[in-house]
């Protein structure tokens, strides 16, 4: 497995629309596998395929967060919310694309997935908590929208131009 470098923005790449996937290739299998690896590596809890420069609808996460509990892995191809709950939860959220920036979104509480995984196999499944916003944050990167696209305009420029900068440093280092 190899871990893939992490677009930062503002980038071309994460401002547009992923395709969705129509056979399950051992390309793509290899490609979810690097991407929960560098997840992990990041470290993170959600990679989405825009974010290495890849336009598939693929996501990865995994929200087991504590210490010492066993980690649950998501590999999902072509994911989609089918039922999103009136209820609205407040996270503050990150992006690995947006390093050490974080604000607080409102999403709904809880949301019904359907997606395809790593075997071929169609699933669905509700999620709640932290999961429910992992999710549909990684969602949004397919859709070609960021969580600070949330923020007020002052808010998102001010964390544009940081990333700006930082992307900047990084290319003189
Ligand atoms: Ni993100």
């Amino acid at each position: 497995m190899t871990i893939r470098p992490i677009l930062i923005h503002p980038d071309p790449r994460l401002k547009k629309t992923a395709e969705p996937v129509s056979d399950l290739s051992d390309a793509l299998r290899t490609l979810a596998d690097d991407m929960l690896e560098t997840m992990y590596d990041a470290p993170g809890i959600g990679l989405a395929a825009p974010q290495i420069g890849v336009l598939d609808r693929l996501i990865v996460l995994d929200c087991v967060k504590e210490e010492g509990a066993t980690p649950r892995p998501l590999i999902m191809f072509n994911p989609e919310v089918i039922e999103s709950s009136d209820d609205k939860n407040v996270y503050e959220e990150g992006c690995l694309s947006i390093p050490d920036q974080y604000a607080e979104v409102e999403r709904p509480a809880e949301v019904r997935v359907r997606w395809i995984d790593r075997d071929g196999k169609l699933c669905e499944e509700g999620f709640d908590g932290l999961w429910a916003t992992c999710v549909q944050h990684e969602i949004d990167h397919l859709n070609g929208t960021l969580f600070i696209d949330y923020l007020k305009p002052l808010k998102r420029q001010m964390i544009t131009r940081r990333m700006q900068k930082l992307k900047r440093e990084r290319a003189r280092a």
